[in-house]
């Protein structure tokens, strides 16, 4: 895969989240002009270093360190005005700045303080088993906002104060009795919102503006575009683990909604996978191991949320899930991360099928309470037990470890284009093309 050859450009996690996007959107990001998220909000997360300091983002695009490019948060992401500043303060203490280089979307959804409140609220009314295991960022609440309509509150409202007071006097009114008459919860202090939020609109002003125009102008004068998913496939409200998914269009499905971008402009489609799989907060997982391996990958894999902190659940590489986030999304090449954590084994495992009741499935399950009862049909390969942090390139992986990404790439039905072998730059393998 040659990066400077690609055309407008899409990344996309295959699993729940966390499968190490950035580092794929680090090492693409120096050929292309502009960096956009689409989907998902704060409740995304995504470390960067920056000097000698390491720093979790959740809303500033990674690619903000490189200092040709331009980031664009869409229309389709929910924004969070108090995590963005947050990040922005904190990135222009290290020397980064980034009020000069990002744009955000006139049309995006505004994630108040009553949201986050709500996310905490509902899932604590839960019984267990039920519970989503939300992130508490207030996603849910913002997007079933955003699709009521009447209580949907925009950037471009927020930047007409009147507009913006007017719907926040009635939408506050509507929550307060809702969150009265459901969960007892004290009224909403309408006055402290109105005058932070009235202030982080003027630092906002001068960055928004209609960036699917922008976007669409942008690729008039030739440059390219980096689309950053956020989350995972198997997330996405309409084709993941429903309901135990989050509340946008996580997949690469979401891109063209998510940005005003027509799908046909993508020519290059990049899944994102772990070499085995994590997945933090509740719902279905039939590869997981809550054994001593399961532990032995989160302690080597560092398997605990940027967002969070949760430790995540980890298990053996999924074929059947990610190969139908493959599928759905249509990958063109696949990025494997952590192949590393799998190095400690004697032997590792690949869920190569789902059988239900002494039966083969034959297809990705929408039944959760199916997908629970599933069990992973586990193809065992030998291990390779050989440190690869210093591998210098793809052709240095061992044998043994090169069997198992073919294995991969078999089940899935797409070719990798790259590894990772640690979380560092110099630790993305590229294989030669
Ligand atoms: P990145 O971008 C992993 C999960 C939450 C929960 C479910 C719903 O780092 O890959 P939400 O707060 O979105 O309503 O929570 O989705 N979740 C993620 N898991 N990585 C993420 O983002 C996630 N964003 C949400 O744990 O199970
Ligand atoms: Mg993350």
């Amino acid at each position: 895969m040659d990066i400077r050859q690609l055309g407008h450009t899409l990344v996309v996690g295959l699993q729940w989240g966390d499968e190490g996007k950035g580092q794929i959107v680090d090492h693409l990001s120096g050929a292309f002009d502009l960096i956009v998220r689409y989907a998902g909000g704060a409740n995304a997360g995504h470390s960067v270093v920056v000097g000698e300091t390491k720093l979790g983002l959740h809303l500033v695009p990674s690619g903000i360190l490189r200092e040709h490019v331009l980031c664009v948060i869409g229309n389709g992401v929910a924004l969070d005005p108090e995590v963005l500043f947050e990040e922005i303060d904190a990135l222009a203490k290290l020397g980064v700045d980034v009020e000069s280089r990002l744009k955000v979307s006139d049309r995006a959804h505004v994630v108040m303080p009553y949201h986050k409140l709500e996310d905490r609220l509902s899932e604590a009314a839960l019984s267990e088993g039920t519970k989503l295991g939300t992130t508490a960022r207030g996603i849910g609440p913002l997007y079933a906002d955003k699709a009521t309509r009447t209580n949907a509150i925009r950037v471009h409202h927020l930047l007409t104060p009147d507009v913006f007071r007017q719907r926040l006097v009635e939408i506050v009114d509507r929550k307060n009795r809702i969150f009265g008459a459901l969960y007892g919860a004290d009224p909403i202090d309408i006055d402290a919102i109105l005058e932070r939020f009235t202030a982080y609109a003027e630092r906002l002003r001068p960055m928004v503006c209609d960036t699917a125009d922008l976007l669409h102008r942008s690729m008039e004068q030739g440059k390219r575009l980096l689309f950053e998913g956020a989350q995972g496939s198997l997330l996405d409200l309409d084709h993941g683990t429903f309901p135990f998914v989050t509340s946008s269009n996580s997949s690469a499905c979401g891109m063209s909604a998510g940005s005003g971008v027509p799908p046909r402009k993508l020519t290059t489609v990049l899944g994102v996978a772990k070499a085995y799989t994590s997945r933090v907060g509740t719902g279905p997982m039939p590869t997981e191991l809550k054994d001593g391996v399961g532990q032995a990958i989160r302690d080597v894999g560092k398997e605990y949320g940027t967002t969070t902190g949760r430790p995540r659940r980890c298990g053996w590489f999924d074929g059947v899930a990610t190969a139908y986030s493959v599928r759905l999304g249509g990958m063109t090449a696949i990025g494997i991360i952590g192949l590393n954590v799998l190095s400690q084994f004697d032997e590792v495992n690949i869920c190569v099928g789902y059988e239900v009741d002494g039966r083969a499935l034959d297809h990705f399950p929408c039944d959760v309470d199916l997908l629970d009862r599933v069990r992973p049909i586990l193809e065992t390969h030998e291990g390779w037990k050989q440190d690869l942090a210093r591998c210098g390139g793809w052709d240095e992986l061992p044998a043994k470890a090169r069997a198992y990404l073919g294995r991969l790439e078999s089940l899935l039905n797409c070719p990798i284009a790259a590894v990772a072998v640690g979380p560092e730059r110099d630790q993305l393998l590229v294989r030669p093309s």
